[in-house]
């Protein structure tokens, strides 16, 4: 285990009723908010007239920002900032998915900063300051309600960076598994394989002695795997919901990454892949993934044998420590096609055609991962191999 420090200062309301605190929470920040939401379905849901009550009940003057995209851009990041500053904004609350919360986060930061919001992204420009932000989550994924990450696209140039600062931790967020029911399946199951894939990237490292992290990894791990098949028979179980939901926060809140260094290579490799290709990111990762952990297993084939034996089960009688491994890779990919997450590239219609450039792209500021470091030659050969 190295050595670290830990802070993370979002106020988590979590579980059923919890929409209430958003009075309390309001009254903080001050008069002027500006509510930030995607593409409609907290308007179907009937979550936006709830919190459109709850603000107005709290003395505030709403200015909206709807029509986020998934995979958000960046031109909406600048027309939110700007209506920040023409508005006189004091604090933004975004409500819906990771999407509509990293834009938020983006506005945040945008409104504090004159210039084309690219910049930032691009580490041009750091923060140096935000407006308080707020959440509200509907999708069970991307942890962004409680870390300080975002992840713009810019459709111009066809590329997609993450980003982040301590600036941009929501000061609250809210979470009650009610507003994920209606999260339509496929977006459920995208959304449970960027969970198990936060994980991964924290639980495929080389740091020895983290008994306790590793615990925690496959718990989720394990938690996930029991819950998912029920889940996608049974989409409006509150229980199932409310536990994949407490899965996407405490899979990327930081606690998984305490004394580790985490590997994150098949992240940067599928935000090349849906920057060209705008797919969703959870069924990206769900065709990566697995090509990946056949590629570098041989690295350090432990880490491997144990995920196949403590997360799959995995008999381990009159095997090797390759067989082991390979039959817990196996054993995901069986896992994530039995819900109906994608396995291949082919899948989104994408054959070989910008592979090379993707290559280049992914590895442009250099090599990617830390279990293995990938250069653009092994990570073409991963995208081949997941074709
Ligand atoms: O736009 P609306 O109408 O709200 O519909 C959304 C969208 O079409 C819909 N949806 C969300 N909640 C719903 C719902 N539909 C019905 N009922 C609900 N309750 O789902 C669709 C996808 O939403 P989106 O926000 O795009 O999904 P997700 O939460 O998976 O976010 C993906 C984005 O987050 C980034 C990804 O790269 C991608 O851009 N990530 C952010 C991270 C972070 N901030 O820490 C880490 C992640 O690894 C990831 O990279
Ligand atoms: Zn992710």
């Amino acid at each position: 285990m190295k050595a670290f420090t830990f802070h993370n200062p979002t106020r988590l309301h979590f579980g059923s009723g919890q929409l209430a605190k958003l009075t309390s929470e309001a009254r903080k920040y001050g008069k002027y908010v500006l509510l930030i939401y995607g593409g409609g379905s907290i308007k179907r849901s009937g979550l936006y007239d709830r919190v459109l009550e709850l603000l107005h009940g709290a003395g505030c003057e709403v200015t909206e920002l709807g029509g986020v995209e998934p995979n958000p851009r960046v031109t909406t990041v600048n027309r939110g900032a700007e209506l920040c500053r023409q508005h006189r904004i004091d604090w933004v609350l975004a409500v819906g998915g990771g999407s509509t919360l990293d834009c938020g986060k983006a506005i945040a930061a945008g409104a504090h900063y004159q210039g084309d919001f690219w910049d930032v992204v691009t580490n041009k420009v750091p923060v140096q300051s935000a407006l308080p932000l707020g959440t509200v989550l509907t999708l069970a994924a991307t942890g962004s309600e409680m870390n300080a990450n975002s992840v713009i696209s810019n459709e111009e140039t066809k590329e997609k960076h993450g980003w982040g600062s301590p600036h941009v931790y929501p000061a609250f967020s809210i979470l009650d598994p009610a507003f994920t029911v209606t999260t339509p399946k496929d977006h459920t199951v995208y959304g449970m394989a960027d969970i198990m894939s936060h994980v991964f990237e924290q639980y495929f490292h080389r740091d020895p002695h983290t008994p306790v992290q590793d615990g925690f990894c496959e718990t989720i791990l394990r938690t996930v795997i029991a819950t998912a098949p029920l889940l996608v028979n049974d989409l409006a179980n509150l229980q199932h919901r409310e536990t994949i939901l407490y899965c996407g926060t405490m899979a990327l809140n930081n606690v998984l990454s305490m004394g580790i260094t985490g590997d994150w290579a098949n992240h940067d490799m599928e935000h090349v892949l849906s920057a060209v290709y705008d797919i969703p990111h959870g069924g990206g990762l769900a065709i990566l993934f697995p090509n990946w952990m056949s590629y570098v297993m041989d690295d350090y084939l432990p880490r491997f044998r144990q995920f196949a034996v403590q997360v799959f089960g995995v008999q381990e009688e009159g095997r090797s420590d390759r067989e082991i491994a390979e039959a817990g890779i196996k054993a995901l990919r069986d896992f994530w096609t039995s819900i109906g997450a994608p396995s291949r590239l082919a899948d989104y219609g994408i054959g070989d055609e910008h592979l090379e450039a993707m290559a280049a792209q992914a590895t442009a500021r250099g090599p990617r991962g830390n279990f293995r470091k990938l250069d653009q030659g092994d990570v073409l050969a991963i995208y081949r191999l997941s074709l």
